[in-house]
């Protein structure tokens, strides 16, 4: 089996202290970096701390800086890096807690800010059975819905990384897609909360949160029709005076 000296440059913090530390290990084809991080805890340095869960791209807890770029370290081959050499920090929009672990409080917070839930004004009886959808309305909104919450696009943000009020890629993608969802009756409570100027208005559309998301979501797409849906909304108020 192919195997390769490799180096990992890790960014740690501890007690307010940022320190870089290198660690040099045999890496093999198809080892990933999260498979190179539970390398060096296992048997080099049992200090280094990291979270983890489903290493399979699905639980969206191992987001962290890969040579410059946010990336799920369970996903990213380090062969695929095309370099021996492997920098890796935590999320750069979030406080770190502890080396490579964000606290990602702010960026729920956010979340459950756009009311990440469907909204009814009439609510159906049991009896009455559930609420139907064709396939092409599942369709307007199902691919905002495979978000994981890594992160990833938290970090490519440059407007989350110069204004704490923006509400951010990942949150207003999870706006959109209850927006767009044809149960969904909440327009009025959620529309004014995504438009105001925290909201997808701050977004110029450069779309970096679309290309480092892992589940292809394209929260810059869900934010263009968010501006839409609330231009709509407020044209339909004013004339409604
Ligand atoms: S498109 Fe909008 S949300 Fe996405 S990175 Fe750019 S400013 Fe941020
Ligand atoms: S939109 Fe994509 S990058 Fe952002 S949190 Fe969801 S899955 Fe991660
Ligand atoms: S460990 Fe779950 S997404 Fe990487």
């Amino acid at each position: 089996m192919e195997e390769r000296e490799v180096t990992f440059i890790v960014k740690r913090f501890y007690r307010n202290e940022w320190r870089e530390d290198r660690y040099e290990f045999k890496a093999v084809r198809g080892m990933t970096v999260l498979d190179g991080l539970f390398h060096i805890r296992d048997n080099i340095d049992p200090s280094l701390s990291f979270r983890a869960s489903c290493r399979m791209g699905i639980c969206g807890s191992c987001g962290m800086v890969i040579n410059g770029k946010a990336m799920l370290a369970c996903s990213t081959q380090i062969f695929d890096l095309g370099t021996d050499v492997v920098r890796i920090e935590p999320l750069r929009n979030m406080e770190a807690l502890k080396d490579l672990i964000s606290d990602f409080d702010d960026f729920f917070e956010k979340h459950r800010r756009v009311k990440p839930y469907l909204i009814r004004k009439e609510e159906k009886s049991i009896e009455e059975g559930e609420y139907i959808q064709t396939p092409d309305e599942l369709r307007k909104y199902r691919q905002y819905s495979l978000c994981i919450k890594c992160g990833l696009c938290y970090d490519a943000c440059s407007i989350t990384g110069s204004n704490k009020e923006y509400l951010g890629p990942a949150a207003l993608a999870s706006a959109c897609r209850f927006i767009m969802d044809s149960r969904d009756q909440g327009e009025d409570e959620r529309i004014p909360l995504v438009s105001d100027h925290t909201g997808c208005w701050r977004c110029h559309f450069m779309a970096e949160c679309s290309e480092v998301c892992p589940k292809e979501v394209d929260p810059a797409d869900a934010i263009q029709k968010l501006k839409r849906k609330a231009l709509i909304y407020s044209l339909k108020r004013l004339f409604r005076r």
